[in-house]
């Protein structure tokens, strides 16, 4: 027996269009407004091909109008208070499940995606988002009172969750009291549209929130507009890494979430019944066009034929049909090019040799732009569909032999967003789960979303997270950041680099020492053999460095990612050694005072207390190692997530040359307490101090490759460690330009990038320490563990 079509019905939201003779104008301080060189363009519903709505074209000058309306909304909306804006956001979760019938129809009419899911996940999340939001924004006042929201926020959204993706950017920005600008993706605008219209009805000041149509020269117009303080993409890596390359220096602060190929991974002990319902869930939900699809199968060797038979089976029953279908499995493929784009990875593929398999038989609707569920094997992990993200309906489907094997292979890619483990064996999942290098892990589940858990990814899947307490902080800055001067570079009389005599040693003064570089645990000599004279500031020479180069960060690098044992150690571990390099430090203050007099020209006391200060630094990170913890999570469901806060890596550290030993401190002892290994580039005026260091390092029990030092021209070392494609995030402190070019020169790996724009900290302060940095020296993973047989 065949199912009969169950559509649903679509008056109310074809009478919502005709309200608007199915013409959109821009959303624009609380009001329509068009194009100012009136260009449109059309927008189809992806089921049937037909025309939906002429929507306006944003150029730059429109853009314009909605930053300045936003801008305008500012004062409003802070002054309204935590209380005043959770309210508003209440109200618009409110406004969001009153309409939450209209809502669904239109977004599965515009996408194309079944009415089941935009009905049963997509808005009642996007309610849930706001709600969440709204919670924090009352919150907010005793929660972040030490941070202060960003301002004018730019939003660029996809089109594969519309209004889902529109609730998760937009729901933190608004209640932390930011303003949006928020640009749809050109295929789905009309939820976002009805939500602005919505919103303005339920009260939501005008300029708050607006929404400016178009395609990608309407997102590159909101991301060039100097008067944005943030931009949240979430869409392709390429556009993504774009973008970084334009803020780049501009201080404006960016998140990106971006593509995966995330890995399913399904161990001999799984239940394969449920696994195969995971995989259903994992790559044809929304037809494969989502970011964390899981799109890579990979199953333990003794049970690949029997879960690829029993899914071949289950892909059978699967039903491709029109959106509005109650009945359907799979819905439709966005747009012709895109189906164009998962057809030519598909021949692709099999002319690499791959074997593509669909179900006989499966009927697709005759118009529209539809693909059926395909899986794929004879894959090898080099394959180009092994490592490209597809974007469609298509599952490729690879072997391993031991749990190890199927770390390697399920880590076997450039991006990070999310994976999923299969197994009865709890000890198994969670030993497999801290290994794999993903934002998000689904244990025997798969595709779970809630905004108390943050989502995000690690490497080339981007940077930020979206939801949960870290969610909070991408809309957020600390407050005594905001009053920061330009950095006043000291005076040295001379920064040139002098050339090695025959002998390999720089020519020498009343200099009695040269200090070598500290790579490894050793102290290594340059590459180059040379070095350069360190000035004190009244011209006297007082010193020599190794004036490192390239190769000597290469090696650094090298050592620093050979060291991965740090990252693995115990918190308490951590917190040992950073309280023994404190105690190290504290013996030998009085003898780094006296080289700070000599060496900056500060009084005897402004030294010892910076010695102090140092020395309580590090007392703070050895605290703050095994008490920076996670969270549990308690979403809506049987079971927890774990947000578990994971070290980025290797971090590249350009130091400051200010306070030269306490900002070298603040900047080392967070990264390292929290489980990176670090290359540090200290400050050209007085290098010695961090060189000196290495003394104290040397005799607390750090290991090897933990801490490495290079001197030499910081903004040329720190530029090689910002394009240096295994090193994993890099914070700048040093002048504006040095800030920009790490920004600008990160997007290979697309790097993790901390950095100052040239604005000085006062390294005294309270400010200068806790959780800003702890932020920046971890990534969020969160595991889900659902409960229950
Ligand atoms: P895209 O990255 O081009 O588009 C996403 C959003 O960015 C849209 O709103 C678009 O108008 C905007 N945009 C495009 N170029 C821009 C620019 N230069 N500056 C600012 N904004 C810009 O993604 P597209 O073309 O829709 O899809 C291409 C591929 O990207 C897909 O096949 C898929 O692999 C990937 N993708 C990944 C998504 C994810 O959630 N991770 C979502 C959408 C696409």
């Amino acid at each position: 027996m065949d199912y009969a079509p169950a559509p649903e019905d679509d008056k109310a939201a074809r009478a919502w269009l005709a309200t608007h003779d199915a013409r959109f104008a821009h959303f624009i301080d609380g009001a329509w407004r068009p194009s100012a060189d009136g260009r449109s363009f059309e927008t189809h519903e992806p089921s049937t091909g037909r025309l939906l709505a002429q929507l306006a074209q944003g150029a730059a000058v429109d853009v314009d109008g909605a930053v300045q309306a936003a801008r305008a909304a500012l004062p409003g909306w802070q002054a309204l208070g935590g209380h005043g804006r959770a309210k508003h956001v209440y109200a618009l979760a409110r406004m969001v499940q009153r309409h939450s019938r209209l809502f669904a129809v239109l977004e599965a009419l515009d996408n194309g995606k079944p009415i089941r899911e935009t009905r049963d996940i997509d808005v009642p999340l996007v309610a849930r988002h706001l709600l969440y939001h709204a919670g924090w924004a009352q919150l907010q006042d005793t929660e972040f009172a030490d941070w202060t929201p960003l301002g004018v926020i730019g939003q660029i959204v996809p089109w594969n969750f519309p209004l889902l993706m529109l609730a998760w950017k937009i729901s933190p920005a608004l209640a932390l009291g930011n303003c949006v600008v928020l640009k749809p993706a050109e295929f789905t605008s009309l939820t976002a549209l009805l939500f602005a219209e919505l919103a303005h009805r339920a009260g939501l000041p005008a300029g708050v929130l607006n929404v400016v149509t178009g395609d990608g020269a309407t997102g590159a117009a909101l991301v060039e507009h100097p008067g944005v303080d943030k931009i949240a993409f979430t869409g392709s890596t390429e556009v993504g890494r774009q973008i970084r390359k334009t803020t780049a220096g501009t201080g404006k602060s960016l998140t990106l979430e971006l593509g995966g190929k995330s890995p399913f991974i399904v161990f001999d002990d799984a239940d394969l019944d449920s696994a195969v319902e995971g995989i259903v869930d994992a790559i044809w939900f929304n037809q494969g066009q989502v970011c964390c699809a899981g799109s890579r199968l990979l199953v333990q060797e003794g049970i690949e034929t029997r879960l690829v038979d029993k899914l071949r089976q289950r892909m059978g029953t699967l039903r491709v049909g029109t959106s509005l279908d109650k009945g359907i499995d799979m819905g439709a493929i966005i747009d012709p090019t895109q189906l164009a784009r998962i057809r030519s990875l598909v021949e692709l593929g099999t002319e690499e040799g791959c074997q593509v398999w669909q179900p006989a038989g499966l009927s697709l609707p005759a118009d529209g732009c539809f693909f059926p569920p395909t899986l794929i094997t004879g894959v090898s992990p080099a394959s180009t569909l092994a490592q490209e993200e597809i974007f469609g309906p298509v599952l490729v489907v690879m072997t391993f032999r031991t749990p190890d094997e199927a770390v390697v292979l399920a880590n076997n890619t450039r991006y990070g967003l999310a994976a999923s483990v299969w197994t009865e064996t709890i000890g198994r999942a969670l030993d497999i789960a801290p290994r794999l290098l993903a934002g998000v892990v689904w244990i025997n589940a798969t595709n779970l979303f809630d905004a108390s858990v943050g989502f995000g990814g690690y490497r080339e899947s981007g940077f930020g997270r979206e939801g949960g307490r870290e969610g909070i902080y991408e809309y957020l800055k600390p407050r005594a950041w905001t009053q920061l001067k330009p950095r006043v570079r000291l005076a040295t009389p001379d920064r040139q680099a002098e050339s090695a005599d025959e002998h390999g040693f720089a020519p020498l003064t009343q200099v009695d020492r040269t200090a070598k570089l500290f790579i490894g645990g050793k102290q290594a000599r340059p590459d180059g053999g040379g070095s350069r004279s360190v000035f004190s500031p009244d011209g006297r020479q007082i010193g020599e460095v190794a004036e490192g180069n390239r190769k000597d960060i290469r090696e650094a690098v090298s050592a620093a990612r050979s060291a991965d044992k740090w990252s693995k150690a115990t918190a308490y571990n951590r917190s040992q050694v950073l309280f023994y390099l404190a105690e190290n430090l504290a013996a030998r203050a009085e003898d780094f005072a006296r080289q700070l007099v000599v060496r900056t020209g500060v009084s005897a006391s402004a030294a010892a207390n910076e010695v102090d200060l140092s020395v309580r630094r590090l007392f703070t990170y050895a605290a703050w190692a095994d008490k920076f913890d996670g969270a549990v999570h308690q979403p809506p469901l049987r079971g927890v997530a774990l947000a578990i806060h994971e070290p980025l890596g290797v971090i590249g550290i350009g130091c400051p040359d200010e306070q030269p030993l306490l900002s070298f401190i603040s900047l080392l002892a967070p990264a390292i307490a929290l489980g990176n290994r670090v290359v540090m580039v200290p400050g050209e005026a007085c290098p010695l101090m961090a060189t000196d260091f290495y003394q104290i390092v040397e005799t607390s029990d750090l290991p090897a490759g933990v801490v490495n030092i290079v001197t030499g021209d910081t903004r040329a070392l720190v530029a090689v460690l910002a394009a240096h494609d295994d090193v994993d995030a890099v914070w700048s402190f040093g002048d504006a330009e040095q800030a920009a070019e790490v920004e600008r020169v990160s997007t290979g790996n697309l790097k993790r990038t901390f950095v100052d724009y040239g604005r000085q900290l006062d390294w005294h302060a309270r400010e200068s320490e806790g959780l800003p940095f702890l932020r920046q020296g971890v990534q969020v993973k969160n595991i889900w563990i659902p409960y229950g047989d």
